[in-house]
């Protein structure tokens, strides 16, 4: 007999708590012919997928999710390079302070890579594997001059970490969508520190 709703459960413990609760709720799973429970780990899209984390959003939120969010990462590691890149090739006459206020920059930068590609793996998606990846979905450009005047590399920095921050809010609007409330709460402190 087929199944056409699905109960998703992290084991066989997990199905029949879920099905004694489905009983405590009215609803048979074991007498109900389109009903049935399968242990998320028995899934036959689970087992195709071994990467995919247990989430409740649904495997198109998930996609959504965690191309917003990866879309985030790559821009955050291309910000963080352009920070140390500008931090390397800083030149005077305010060389130490902006020396330094560059490093904090980039160190603060780096920091947001961890929670947000950890973000991706708990809503069920993967994240970056590559730089070539990164190239595929960055929005914030490289430089590669041989040489930036200090005051352009600061406007420069300015521009790019509200490029930063428009595309946090704009991948804010997709999590909230997907009642993601934990991303958005992740997404406003990001805002915030950009
Ligand atoms: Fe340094």
């Amino acid at each position: 007999m087929p199944c056409v709703r699905l109960f998703e459960a992290q084991d066989w413990h997990g199905a029949l708590a879920l099905e004694s609760d489905m009983r405590m709720h009215g609803v048979s799973a074991g007498g109900d012919p389109k009903l049935c429970l399968v242990p998320i780990c028995d899934h036959p899209y689970r087992r195709e997928s071994p990467l995919l984390g247990p989430t409740d959003l649904g495997e198109q939120a998930s996609k959504e999710i965690a191309a917003g969010l990866n879309g985030i990462l790559a821009d955050v590691f291309t910000l963080n390079l352009k920070t140390k890149n500008f931090h390397w090739h800083m030149s005077r006459p305010h060389f130490r302070d902006y020396h330094l206020l560059l490093d904090d920059q980039a160190d603060q930068l780096y920091a947001m890579t961890d929670p947000v590609a950890e973000r991706v793996r708990n809503t069920g998606g993967t994240t970056l594997r590559s730089i070539g990846h990164i190239a595929r979905v960055q929005r914030i450009k490289d430089n590669d001059a041989e040489y930036v005047d200090p005051s352009d590399m600061l406007t420069e920095l300015r521009e790019e970490n509200l490029t930063l921050a428009a595309r946090l809010r704009e991948v804010h609007g997709v999590v909230d969508e997907h009642h993601d409330i934990a991303s958005a709460s992740l997404i406003e402190t990001w805002i915030d520190e950009t």
